[in-house]
């Protein structure tokens, strides 16, 4: 079976609501979707609304969905600067970004909180996208395949229906985001085929085979189509390359 691919715009701080608007104007002025491709925003959360209305009664405005970047798992109260995933649903969000690496390495955040954010996502109808990836230092000390198993396991371990409630997950080697080093197509496949079997032992052939994986780590324009030819990998997390709308264009063109 083959996955649509999903190609993810991660914004992380950047561009406020006019920027946003802006953008995602000129992107769907501009861009033909396919039937095969489905491509996803997460702008910052203030700028969600105003990202969502610059897309709106456009043709291809239609082939592109929005996301958060986070969520608090608690539904409202006294937690000064958060937003729930309700809030989040009701500002035009489809999906939210849970575990991405920065919110571990420079947040704290922590797989039982990843565990709490998805299933706050569940129950609100919107649908979680766990990162997961390993650091340089795991890398090298031969631990890939057990932190990012682990990570998976650990973060979707809440979830009440993971079938209907899980799209996609995304594989982030942390040394590769933002470095201009990405990993290879070879070394992305051997991992992904890692995550798929994991997502299959999880929940059954069916869901595990559905549930597309991204991968995200300084990809580029020239560097997205032999990426998204790789094995198991379903579509593309996108930093710093996502933030021109050519560049981004030309990746949601490969
Ligand atoms: P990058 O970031 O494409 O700038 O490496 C990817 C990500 O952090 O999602």
């Amino acid at each position: 079976m083959s996955n649509k691919f999903l190609l993810a715009a991660n914004w992380k701080m950047h561009y406020g609501p006019s920027k946003a608007h802006e953008f995602i104007e000129s992107f769907v002025e501009q861009f033909s979707p396919g039937s095969e491709k489905e491509v996803l925003f997460f702008p910052a959360s203030i700028a969600l609304t105003a990202a969502v209305a610059g897309s709106a009664g456009k043709k291809s405005g239609q082939a592109i969905s929005f996301g958060v970047q986070n969520i608090y798992w608690e539904e409202k109260g006294a937690f000064t600067g958060e937003i729930s995933a309700s809030m989040a649903k009701e500002g035009g969000a489809k999906y939210v970004l849970v575990g991405h690496s920065e919110r571990r390495h420079v947040f704290g955040e922590t797989d039982e909180q990843c565990a709490k954010k998805c299933s706050a996502a569940e129950t609100a109808g919107l649908f979680p996208l766990l990162c997961v990836g390993e650091t340089l230092e795991q890398r090298e000390a031969g631990q890939t395949e057990a932190v990012v198993v682990s990570q998976l396991k650990n973060g979707l371990s809440s979830l009440e229906s993971p079938s209907s409630s899980v799209q996609a997950i995304a594989y982030e080697p942390v040394w590769a985001i933002g470095t201009g080093k990405n990993a290879t197509p070879a070394d992305a496949a051997t991992i992904h085929n890692v995550l798929r079997a994991t997502l299959v032992d999880m929940f059954g052939a069916t869901v595990g085979a559905g549930i597309r994986i991204l991968y995200g780590g300084s990809v580029k324009p020239d560097n997205a189509r032999e990426l998204l030819d790789a094995e198991n990998v379903d579509g593309l997390l996108v930093g710093g390359a996502s933030l021109d709308v050519d560049s981004w264009l030309s990746i949601c063109s490969v």
